[in-house]
């Protein structure tokens, strides 16, 4: 059953409830696909005019676009109930929330970086050296642990021009593709931690907002298990059916079907892409016709 069909049925259950307050990044590198996740999970939401607040109308839900820094401490506090934001800034701001689930996206790391022409011996380099960045708590957690005292200088943007300006000997900052550094003949030394988007939430939920919040980790998780899995369809002869289902992993047992033409049968299975292309030569020297590979929308497992 299509998830959006039960939408105003559950908002009919549910209608008594509260709503679940997510809290997720106004604009910056996890805002685009935070409302994609939202909208996958078959919940629309309207903007107000100032764009500061969600509302669906299909699920008991209101959004508030924050900047990525507060979420935590909006979270932590109640304002929101959960929110989807980098963990990094979770790391950082060391608030009370729980971690509910990584997210596989705006993946990165949080590292160290020198100017390139800088020679770098080891962690030792930054030993009374100044480090620009706008993680201080994170960075004063790895110097301390390495028994390296440096000069944090916070600063809340820009912070890979920091050394060209003189302001820094080195920074430390999230790493993505790279290309932030390469423009500023930086080079990463170390890294320190690795962050994804992920969900968090507040650590008193009532029973209501929990429920709402398992509705909404059900859908993310169908969502999840669709991604890269295709349903496959093809028609091959029945003496070599056998043969294809070795090579093709299904979700249990692949379903065969006979065709019109005698001797002949269809067969449908989920098969993710990437096997795909390893069996699809395969599949043809096996005798296999009219093979169609269909993207999956969910899949409930
Ligand atoms: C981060 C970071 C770098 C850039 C790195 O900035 O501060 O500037 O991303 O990504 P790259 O390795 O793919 O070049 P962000 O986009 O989060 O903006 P902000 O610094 O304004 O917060
Ligand atoms: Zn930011």
């Amino acid at each position: 059953m299509k998830v959006c069909n039960t939408a105003n049925l559950f908002l009919f259950i549910y209608s008594d409830m509260e709503q679940l307050k997510i809290a997720i990044q106004k604009s910056g590198r996890l805002s685009e696909k935070s409302q994609e996740l939202i909208a996958e999970c078959d919940i629309k939401i309207t903007q107000g005019k100032r764009k500061l607040i969600g509302i669906s109308e299909d699920f008991p839900i209101k959004i508030l676009f924050l900047r990525d820094d507060d979420i935590p401490q909006y979270v932590s506090d109640g304002v929101a109930d959960i929110g989807i934001v980098g963990e990094n800034e979770v790391l950082e701001k060391d608030k009370d929330v729980n971690l509910i689930k990584r997210l596989g996206f705006a993946k990165c790391r949080i590292s160290l970086a020198i100017p390139d022409s800088v020679e770098y011996s080891g962690v030792e380099w930054f030993n009374n050296k100044c480090i620009a960045t706008s993680y201080p708590h994170i960075l004063q957690n790895f110097l301390d642990e390495k028994g390296v005292k440096a000069t944090i200088e916070e600063i809340s943007g820009s912070v890979e021009i920091a050394p060209s300006i003189g302001l820094a000997d080195g920074i430390f900052d999230i790493v993505s593709s790279g290309s932030t550094l390469v423009s500023n003949r930086l080079k990463e030394v170390e890294i320190v931690a690795k962050s994804e988007a992920v969900i968090i939430a507040n650590k008193n939920l009532n029973n209501d907002k929990t429920k709402l919040l398992d509705e909404i980790l059900f859908r993310i998780n169908t969502v999840q298990q669709s991604k890269g899995n295709k349903y496959i369809l093809l028609n091959a002869p029945n003496d070599k059916i056998e043969d294809i289902i070795k090579i093709l992993p299904g979700m249990k047992s692949p379903t065969v079907l006979p065709l019109y033409q005698e001797g002949w049968s269809s067969l449908h299975s989920v098969v993710h892409e990437k096997d795909f292309w390893k069996i699809n030569d395969k599949l043809k020297e096996l005798g296999a016709e009219g093979i169609l590979v269909i993207p999956i929308e969910k899949m409930i497992v």
